[in-house]
């Protein structure tokens, strides 16, 4: 390495120039973390005057607020003041789309833990400690506490969507085989480890810079600029990183934002508003649990003819994303299979509980998931291999390839894919290991199980689509990137920079990636739906590309040669024989006037959606993978443990396969909680009672498997996206199908009567014994 990039060293990236697209390079921020010198939102040193916020929470699932006495919360130690919805300046709501969200409730409210009021004092604890004292009188109001079944008569968030192809019903009815009944799924916490957070510092001539913790900065923008009655140019939002994010801090970081803007507009004082986690599990939503209603037929190979679907989805009081997530879960109904005649009825249940959001994969595992425990199913009930029913559903490249939204599927990898899965872990092998382990065993059984995973790509409202991105060359030739997208710990930044990096021939280490900011790039889309870098890295890429193409015109007239003959590459330029430094050019450049910063641009083409008819081109193309579990049960206690893991995904032609296998173990392991060991339960007042990590129980370190092998499927997008690469945030969570499947396969095992489970997610023990006692499923949507 040269002394020139050491220079640059940034963060701790020993980067060189094969840091480049393409190339393993550590997370930006690696060593910051490790170190703990990342600053996130409440590590920013506060400014003199600084306050804080709490919130006063409703203790009602549903009721009229009679009267609220505030004094005690007033009179307690270091309360500055109190602020109710009375105070707000202009609309009390922070929904985004459907304007049902107060950000304090006036007069009415909806859930257990539901924000009435915000006590600003001299420090946290203080805020934390009088919030608790208020005195508020209730009328109680009747409470829903579980979503009802599809076809109910009920209060919905948003109007009931339907997805309908072919006649399913005399599909089934004419199928040699039929299997009707009920499943159900839970919610999930989304439990990033650095909990909702926002400054608020106020700034001369009614201006505000927001520190906030969000997936969408502008969004943040906007529901503030609403609340207050300003203009949205009175407001910067600024966002270095999340501590994860995973669909929470897409829309629910709204709120807080609005009170600690409001509270900051109102005391002209910099105000903090910082969730401890009980309060963070208590107001915000979660991934919606969903209830199932099925009917499917099917042929004697396990071949699907009909599924009629109903779905009951737990909204919560408000519709925030739900209609967004519902669509997604119907438009995931079919994974990787044809289903010639179908019809899928979604319905987002208005519940007395925290109005639900996005939650990695949004709504796409909820949907993909009854279909791939209905194939387990229906391969016992024919008697042949999962694998084999598979793959006579698989959408095949032919006359059964068109989604049941209208898209045909043009990039599907899975038939290579699954095969090279299956000879990398030794699938069929082992499936008659554990046959003859279950067979010599009495208490342990084995199961194991095979799912595969296709997921697309793309916000259905085309204008989501879309990024910007703004690029510095300073005159000693490093570089600043800024982009619309946030870094929540998926290493978008990383990517990022790796982009702009090769587009400019530079090394890694020449470039830094600067916080999200809303003045900097406008109306920015959230950092979601797995798009960050397809739409920040094209429109980061397409900056540098202008400020390269201006550099080589330059080059060329002030060196001699060609324009189009300018190399750019390892941190110089060649220009008409000559090997010149990049920072040699970029001053040269400078004193000729030459621009050397650029914006960027970058909208994704053909994204096109109905829906009144619920088809069309929602996705711009799909990513695939497929995943292998063996489980072991102990049938004494429910206990189980994942013994291996094969994991084979799609990336396309990655550009940091490290982040990606990151990615994919992460999701996969994150998948595998909400699927066995992370249950939310509310009581008979419609409290949540699992809301901290004593009560809710993530995933940790000794859960991954010992044998965890993961890989990248070899691949390029057949799209033009950045570098011909794949999104992969959120797919790998379905891969986690294979672990609940494996579970259901050994305890079908140890039934030995040839019973299908009645086993819903999440499977803990408890649930695996209820299972293999023959109790009847609990429903846990
Ligand atoms: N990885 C980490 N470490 N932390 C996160 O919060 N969020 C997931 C996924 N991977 C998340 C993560 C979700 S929900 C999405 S949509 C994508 O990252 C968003 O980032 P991307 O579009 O840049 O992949
Ligand atoms: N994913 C995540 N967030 C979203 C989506 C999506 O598909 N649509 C709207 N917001
Ligand atoms: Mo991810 S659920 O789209 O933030």
């Amino acid at each position: 390495m040269n002394t020139q990039s050491e220079v640059f060293l940034h963060d701790g990236v020993k980067a060189t120039a094969s840091n480049a697209a393409g190339a393993p390079a550590p997370h930006e921020s690696a060593a910051l973390h490790v170190s703990g010198e990342a600053i996130y939102v409440d590590d920013l040193p506060e400014l003199q005057g600084t306050l804080h916020g709490a919130l006063g929470l409703s203790g009602k699932a549903h009721a009229r607020v009679l009267s609220m006495d505030l004094d005690p919360v007033r009179r307690a130690p270091g309360v500055v003041a109190v602020l109710t919805a009375s105070d707000i300046p202009g609309e009390n709501n922070c929904g985004p789309i459907v304007h049902d969200d107060p950000v304090l409730a006036d007069g009415l409210v909806q859930y257990v833990g539901q924000p009435v009021f915000a006590v600003v004092a001299e420090s946290h604890d203080a805020a934390r400690r009088a919030a608790r004292l208020a005195c508020i009188q209730y009328e109680d109001l009747p409470a829903q506490l579980t979503p009802q079944p599809a076809g109910a008569e009920q209060a919905t968030v948003v109007a009931p969507m339907r997805m309908r192809r072919g006649d399913p019903e005399a599909a089934i009815a004419a199928a040699p085989q039929r299997l009707a009944g009920t499943f159900s799924c839970n919610g999930q916490e989304q439990f990033y480890l650095e909990g909702q957070v926002s400054y608020a510092i106020p700034k001369e001539g009614q201006s505000l810079h927001l520190h906030c913790s969000t997936q969408h900065p502008s969004e943040m923008q906007a529901v503030v600029a609403h609340v207050l009655g300003w203009h949205a140019h009175q407001l910067r939002v600024e966002c270095r990183r999340m501590g994860g994010g995973f669909g929470g801090k897409e829309s629910q970081s709204a709120l807080f934002a609005c009170v600690a803007a409001l509270c900051a507009t109102r005391l002209n004082r910099p105000v903090k508003l910082r969730l401890d986690r009980d309060d963070d599990f208590m107001i915000t939503g979660k991934r919606h649990g969903f209830h199932y209603d099925y009917d499917v037929g099917f042929d004697e190979q396990g071949r699907i003819l009909g599924l009629k679907l109903d779905m009951s989805l737990r909204a919560g009081f408000s519709a925030d994303l739900s209609e967004a997530v519902a669509t997604r879960a119907v438009c995931h109904v079919d994974n990787a299979y044809y289903i010639p005649h179908i019809d899928v009825l979604a319905v987002c249940s208005k519940t007395n509980t925290q109005s639900n959001t996005a939650f990695r994969g949004f709504g796409g595992p909820q949907g993909a998931l009854i279909t791939e425990v209905l194939l387990d199913t229906i391969a016992r009930r024919v008697g042949r291999d999962p694998l084999e029913v598979r793959r006579v559903n698989f959408y095949d490249g032919q006359d059964r390839n068109t989604t049941p939204y209208g898209q045909p599927v043009l990039d599907n990898v899975l038939v290579p894919l699954t095969d090279q899965l299956v000879a990398a872990s030794a699938y069929e092998a082992r499936r008659k290991a554990v046959q003859e382990f279950n067979r010599n065993s009495q208490v342990l059984k084995k199961g194991l199980a095979l799912t595969p995973v296709k997921f697309g790509i793309s916000f259905n409202v085309p204008a989501f689509n879309q990024a910007g991105a703004l690029v510095h060359v300073y005159r000693d030739g490093s570089v600043l990137v800024n982009h619309g997208g946030t870094e929540m710990g998926q290493g978008l930044n990383t990517k990022v920079a790796q982009v702009t990096a090769t587009e400019l021939g530079v090394n890694l280490a020449s470039v830094r990636v600067t916080a999200t900011d809303t003045s900097k790039v406008a109306n920015t889309s959230a950092t979601a739906a797995s798009t960050g870098s397809d739409l920040n890295g094209k429109a980061a890429q397409d900056a540098a590309r202008r400020i390269r193409c201006r550099l080589a015109e330059f080059a060329a007239a002030h060196w001699g040669g060609s324009a189009a003959d300018v190399v750019f590459a390892d941190n110089a330029v060649a220009v008409n024989g000559q090997q010149l430094p990049f920072a040699q050019v970029v001053d040269t450049a400078y004193w000729a006037q030459v621009q050397l910063w650029s914006e960027g641009f970058y909208a994704t083409p053909g994204i096109q959606w109905d829906k009144h008819t619920m088809t069309g081109r929602p996705f711009y193309y799909f990513a695939y993978g497929a995943a292998v579990s063996e489980v072991v049960i102990d049938t004494l206690t429910g206990e189980w443990k994942l013994l291996r893991a094969d994991l084979l995904h799609d990336v396309g032609q990655s550009i940091n396969p490290a982040i990606d296998i990151g990615q994919i173990e992460g999701g996969f392991i994150q998948g595998m909680g909400w699927l066995t060991t992370e249950e939310l339960c509310w009581n008979n007042e419609g409290k949540l009672t699992t809301h901290a990590p004593s009560t809710y129980k993530i995933p940790a370190v000794g859960d991954c498997p010992a044998d965890f092998r993961v890989a990248l499927f070899h691949n390029q997008n057949i799209k033009d996206t950045v570098h011909r690469s794949k999104a992969v945030g959120e797919p790998p969570l379905l891969l986690s199908f294979s672990v609940f499947n494996a579970i259901r396969d050994a305890v079908v095992s140890a039934q030995g009567n040839g019973n299908e489970p009645q086993l819903n997610a999440p499977a803990t023990p408890e649930a695996i014994l209820d299972a293999l006692s023959g109790l009847p499923g609990r429903s846990t949507a």
